[in-house]
């Protein structure tokens, strides 16, 4: 039996539906009712099989056009976005129409821009197809293309109607692609959900070998604990924060490595062990709890050694971060397992010495 939770505000939340083989018409219909025409976006990379299924039932509604982009971060463009939103206005597309985004963040994120300005905002589905994309930026409304100046910089926080996560899609990603996902789960696991961290460290096998009762669970509660963040804190004022747990540092790597031979995740997992040494170092949790961290991250085999990149490197991308203020830097920490804080208050050499 899928799942079903609610995410955005409490006034007008959106439905997402997690489990196997969930993209069908009961599920899908009744998301499109009242669209006459829908643009289905999706990259060169999303497998062709599940674009047809979607399309099929589409069509028994609505009339469907799409618009494929070349796979990878680059798409993520203003020219992109421009080519999308005149398709739109060349197909006469209104107000009452809408879009489906199939793919994974990429796709989903220059989906829901066009989305949220086209005529001022027109309703937008997202199927996501990466597990990235199923736990992370499917939810929470975020949408957003790159510039030349940076990563993200355009964007609007804009709501999709509703989600559909089909786990059956995750069987064709790359081993790459699922690991780049799980950080982020790894991630909800440590800054607030103990079931998941448990779930997490029981079940590795499983989880790598996308077993569907463990995975449609994992991925449950992973939005279930960024749906009930992103709830408090919809702007990113507060509390929001503490999903950028890893990420300080991640982005680091990112950057000084120039997005090519990294990926977010893989960063990201990287910079997770290095905000847990802090918390060692500021005796915030204790070496078991540490321990039990690095633990979880070697057994899904991340590569966690921070031998290629020097501190002096880095700390010009760390003090470039959204989370400086009033001069000082604000790192997420850890108070215990499942328990992450926003701190400004740990010492500059701690953090040195965590990344050497
Ligand atoms: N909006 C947010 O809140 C938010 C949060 C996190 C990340 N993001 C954004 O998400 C993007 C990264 O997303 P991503 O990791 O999904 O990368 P991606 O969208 O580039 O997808 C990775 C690759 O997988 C392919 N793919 C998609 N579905 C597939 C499937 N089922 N089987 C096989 N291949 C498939 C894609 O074609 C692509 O080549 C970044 O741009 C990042 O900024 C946004």
């Amino acid at each position: 039996m899928a799942k079903e939770l609610y995410a955005g505000p409490r006034k007008d939340p959106y439905k997402i539906i997690i489990g196997a083989n969930t993209v069908t018409k009961k599920n899908l219909l009744p998301l499109l009712k009242d669209h006459k025409k829908l643009l289905l976006i999706s990259d060169s990379g999303v497998p062709k099989s599940i674009i047809k299924n979607i399309t099929a039932i589409c069509k028994l509604k609505s009339k469907i056009l799409s618009f494929t982009i070349e796979k990878g971060e680059k798409s993520k463009s203003i020219s992109n976005f421009n080519k999308i939103i005149n398709f739109l206005a060349k197909k006469n597309f209104d107000r009452g129409d809408a879009i489906i985004a199939v793919g994974g963040g990429v796709v989903g994120d220059i989906s829901g821009y066009v989305a949220s300005s086209y005529m001022r905002g027109i309703q937008y589905i997202q199927i996501p197809t990466t597990l990235l994309a199923q736990v992370d930026s499917s939810v929470g409304g975020k949408t957003a293309i790159n510039i030349s100046a940076g990563k993200n910089l355009v964007g609007a926080f804009y709501n999709p109607k509703g989600v559909i996560i089909d786990i059956t899609s995750l069987k064709t990603l790359t081993k790459r692609e699922l690991m780049a996902g799980l950080a982020e789960v790894i991630k909800y696991g440590l800054i607030k959900n103990k079931v998941l961290f448990d779930l997490l460290q029981q079940n590795t096998q499983k989880i790598m070998n996308l077993n569907n009762g463990v995975i449609e669970k994992m991925i449950y509660e992973s939005i279930s604990t960024k749906a009930s963040i992103v709830t408090k804190d919809e702007k990113e004022k507060g509390i929001r924060a503490i999903l950028n747990f890893g990420h300080t540092v991640g982005h680091a790597i990112e950057a000084q490595s120039k997005y090519r031979k990294i990926l977010h995740g893989e960063a990201v997992a990287k910079g997770m062990l290095v905000a847990s040494k802090i918390s060692l170092s500021e005796n915030m949790i204790t070496d078991t709890e540490f321990n039990k961290i690095r633990d979880l991250l070697r057994s899904y085999k991340f590569d966690l050694s921070l031998e290629h990149y020097k501190y002096s490197d880095l700390k010009p991308f760390i003090f470039r971060d959204k989370k400086i203020q009033k001069g000082k830097l604000n790192l997420i920490l850890l108070t215990g397992i499942s328990n992450a804080v926003i701190s400004n208050k740990f010492d500059p050499n701690n953090l040195k010495k965590s990344i050497g």
